[in-house]
């Protein structure tokens, strides 16, 4: 999901009914929170990790507006008691039909307060609504956090106005406790809005149709470079992925998700905090870089966004090329398709499909292609290596879905200004994001993916078709 201040939108997408049956829906079925031993992890390399990690200084976050300050937060880095006991652990991941959204349970404040939140590569902020935020102002899910009743509760003096396509989203930064699954940190940054416009907002209730879950707010598992108080401050915090790292409540820095297949609304994808479970996998991991950016206000080389160089596609034998650097994708598990600048989409469309629509800003198809088996194949410059591309690949039948509404087939591509992954593409694999090492890794995912690979090289016979 897109805030416009990082100069990008969501693009508003038609909520279709992709792969959900007309049966009874059934009750979710929540997986159960595992907890794994940690791994044999050598001390160093996890306090290499985390020294690599640049020092925020929490104390200015949580001065008021008077200029006093309150009590300190600051996550612990160097205990060594508490690195040996960190481990492994998995968080059960909503794949959310309605929206085409994974979600995940969060418990705030103490005693603690509950919400589903949006499970979002695409932003850093985790913000939930305050007790002002009614229906009215765009928090449909009525669950609001009580500060007031929180006793590790702690203001800070940064607001939160985050800009979507649709509108803004406003209210404050504060600091309290954040437990997802068994993790649990003390002192998170995390915001409450007042006000939403943001697609949060947009969501069909049971009456209009939608299903039992309305999520309450966004939980952002971007960089601290992509938080809005950096982007509006020049200040910032480490998001809860990070955090966690930091305070030695996880192994490794990286968190990997597996989104999982279901009819229904369903508790079938996870999240593993600290480690990728290789039994989601179905071949080997492939690592792309994460993409530096310069900062505008202070000149800084900072990581974003969960953003990766694409150099192009492949697909019956066309080859579709950017630069040889690549351009930048968002791995977005806040956005449902694939958002592709028109001329783009639509070469691959066409290609694809060759007497494919655009109506209505969807590449509708016949339904023929949903047993097409020929692969698209997603080519990317190899992680730590000169020159080398590594590929993502899938059947075409796998970026088809036919709509619920009319029995239309459609095409995930959808045309936009922007370069995004969303969630039609990454439910193929088992992604990792590495923020240690600042790469991206994909794997086939387990199940769905008889015909998902990964490999080394691209193929080096197809026609070329300069982008
Ligand atoms: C780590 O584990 C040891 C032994 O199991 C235990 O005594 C200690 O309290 C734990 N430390 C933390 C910070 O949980
Ligand atoms: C939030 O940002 C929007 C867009 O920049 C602006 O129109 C609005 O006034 C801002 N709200 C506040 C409270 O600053
Ligand atoms: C932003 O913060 C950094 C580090 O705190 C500081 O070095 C830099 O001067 C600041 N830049 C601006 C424009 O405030
Ligand atoms: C890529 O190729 C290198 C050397 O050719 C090999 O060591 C590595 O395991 C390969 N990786 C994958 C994902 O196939």
């Amino acid at each position: 999901m897109r805030p416009i201040s990082f100069a990008l939108a969501i693009v508003a997408a038609t909520v279709l009914g992709v792969s959900a049956g007309e049966d009874q829906p059934v009750k979710p079925v929540r997986l159960p929170i595992r907890r794994i031993a940690r791994r044999n992890l050598p001390n160093d390399d996890a306090r290499y990790h985390r020294n690599r990690f640049q020092p925020i200084h929490y104390d200015t976050l949580l001065e008021n507006a008077d200029g006093t300050t309150t009590s300190s937060p600051s996550p612990d880095t160097d205990d060594d008691q508490k690195e040996q006991n960190a481990s492994v652990h998995i968080v059960p991941l909503l794949n959310d039909l309605e929206l085409y959204e994974l979600a995940v349970n969060v418990e705030i404040g103490t005693p603690a307060q509950e919400f589903l939140l949006l499970f979002d590569t695409g932003s850093a902020d985790t913000w939930i609504p305050s007790n002002k935020c009614l229906k009215a102002d765009g928090c449909l899910s009525g669950s609001q956090f009580d500060s007031s009743k929180s006793s590790s509760f702690h203001e800070t003096k940064y607001p939160l106005n985050i800009t979507y396509g649709t509108g803004n989203a406003e209210g404050n930064y504060f600091v309290d406790t954040l437990k997802v699954g068994e993790l649990e940190l003390d002192k998170q940054v995390l915001a409450m809005v007042d006000t939403n416009e943001g697609p949060i907002a947009q969501q069909p209730t049971a009456e209009e149709g939608g299903d039992q879950y309305i999520l309450d707010g966004i939980f952002g598992a971007g960089y601290p470079g992509g938080t809005i108080m950096y982007q509006r401050f020049n200040q910032s915090y480490y998001p809860f992925p990070q955090a966690l790292y930091l305070a030695n409540k996880i192994p490794e820095p990286l968190f990997s998700v597996f989104i999982g297949e279901s009819e229904q609304s369903e508790w079938c994808g996870e999240i593993m905090f600290g480690d990728v479970n290789k039994e989601k996998m179905n071949g080997d991991l492939i690592y792309t870089d994460v993409v530096t950016y310069k900062h505008k206000a202070t000149g800084l080389s900072v990581h974003e966004r969960w953003n990766v160089f694409l150099q192009g596609f492949q697909l019956r034998n066309v080859n579709f090329k950017f630069s040889k650097a690549g351009t930048p994708f968002t791995i977005d598990t806040g956005s449902n398709f694939m958002y592709l600048p028109k001329h783009l989409a639509t070469q691959l469309a066409k290609t694809i499909a060759p007497d494919v629509q655009l109506v209505d800003n969807q590449f509708i198809v016949d339904c023929k292609y949903m047993e097409d088996n020929e692969e698209i194949k997603m080519v990317f410059p190899e992680s730590g290596a000169q020159g080398t591309s590594v590929y993502i690949a899938l059947p075409i039948s796998r970026l088809v879905a036919r709509r619920e509404e009319d029995g239309q087939c459609m095409l995930f591509f959808v045309p936009s200004e922007h370069y995004i992954l969303g969630n039609m593409l990454l439910r193929n694999f088992v992604t990792v994001f590495d923020f240690g090492q600042h790469r991206i890794g994909f794997a086939p995912a387990i199940e769905t993916d008889k015909d998902t690979t990964t490999s080394n090289k691209s193929d080096e016979d197809s026609k070329d078709e300069q982008q």
